[in-house]
């Protein structure tokens, strides 16, 4: 199940990055396909080992530590961020995993409550600690299906398999086109004409506060109606014949899955294509869909994608991750991109007074260690 190699018994730094979702959202607890790609911000856990079996984490932000005891079960804690940590840890316990103890301290150039992943990216951060300390490692996905199931028990978010997967299969200069149902994975590579620019709506996001559930209580709810497994067995003809029969919310839900499931291989093609007009015109129909139908956007996001669909240089934008808030990811010529991200930050700042951060991305590799 997992292969072997020599523990790592001296100080060493493991990161993990960030994603951000180009396309397919809300389509892979649907069985659907997504198209996210690792980015070049970072959760880092720099690890000292112990004599002991305690893990004492620290944080940049959060000075006091938080002392877990390896050799017992661990349980969640309130809504404490180290839940994260504390999941993973024991998803490896329980596979039989002896963890050694440690002393980490967690950094992160990525920031946290904007939509790209920063739990991800602390789990499989955290992941990578405990394979190195432990001279062994898991198969990559039942890694991300290690820490999707911590995501799922420790900090109640229902999560899909995206985020996860996306971490730990990360390609440097690739986008990652993944069916959730086989769990298949092709990379997709990005051309040089163009960037990918993260914008931050400004707006924290919580998937904890149920809405996310609720999304996917209503696509379950909708894949009942339709005597299907899961709405990836949808086709629009399907839908629109069984239109009457669903109840309102389910059917506008199902209609933006199906629909983005399908968006995303027509933008893998555009992309391969360089039809940047397409490409962008799928962004701007996903966020429509997403807004109305999906009802996952809030204001400000909206304002965004408005206001960016008049700024040169910007082929294409949408809100990206669970949504209620977070960021939105632009499609841009790479020649004009900064003007372009500065443009778009003006354009924000003067419509609604909030003075974004956003930033030019590279699609990045996966985690890493460093020993030393
Ligand atoms: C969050 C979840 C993912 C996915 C997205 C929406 O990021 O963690 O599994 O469902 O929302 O696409």
């Amino acid at each position: 199940m997992s292969s072997p190699f020599e523990p790592v018994t001296v100080s060493f730094a493991a990161s993990a990055p960030g994603r951000v979702n180009l396309i397919g959202e809300h389509t892979d607890y649907n069985d659907g396909f997504v198209l996210p790609m690792a980015i070049d911000r970072h959760v880092t856990i720099r690890v000292r080992p112990r004599g002991d079996r305690l893990a004492v984490l620290r944080t940049q932000r959060d000075r006091r530590p938080v002392a877990i005891d390896l050799s017992e079960t661990i349980h969640p804690v309130g809504r404490s961020w180290s839940n994260y940590v504390r999941g993973v840890i024991e998803g490896y316990r329980r596979i039989g995993f002896a963890i050694p103890g440690f002393d980490a301290e967690i950094s992160a150039t990525l920031p946290a409550g904007a939509g790209l992943s920063s739990s991800a990216a602390i789990e499989v951060a955290m992941a990578t600690v405990v394979e190195t300390l432990c001279g062994r490692s898991l198969p990559r996905a039942e890694k991300a299906l290690l820490c999707q199931q911590a995501e799922h028990e420790f900090a109640g978010v229902p999560c899909g398999i995206m985020d996860q997967f996306a971490v730990c299969f990360g390609k440097a200069g690739h986008a990652l086109q993944l069916d959730c149902r086989s769990r298949e994975a092709v990379a997709v590579p990005i051309d040089a004409a163009v960037r990918v620019l993260v914008f931050d709506s400004g707006v924290k996001h919580s998937l904890a506060d149920g809405e996310y559930a609720k999304r996917r209580a209503e696509c379950a709810s909708a894949a009942r109606f339709l005597g299907v497994g899961s709405l990836r067995d949808v086709t629009a003809a399907d839908l629109e014949a069984a239109a009457g029969r669903l109840p309102a919310t389910e059917l506008a839900r199902a209609r933006h899955v199906v629909g983005e499931i399908a968006r995303v291989p027509a933008f893998v093609g555009a992309l391969a294509d360089r039809d940047w007009d397409s490409a962008g015109r799928l962004m701007g129909e996903s966020h429509r869909s997403l807004s109305v139908d999906y009802a996952v956007s809030c204001g400000e996001l909206d304002r965004i994608v408005e206001l960016a669909a008049d700024v040169p240089g910007i082929l294409g934008c949408r809100m990206t991750g669970g949504g209620f808030g977070g960021a939105a990811v632009a499609l841009v010529e790479a020649e004009r991109a900064e003007d372009a991200g500065q443009a778009l930050q003006a354009a924000y700042r003067h419509a609604t007074g909030i003075d974004a951060a956003w930033f030019l991305t590279a699609a990045g590799a996966g985690p890493s260690v460093v020993v030393g």
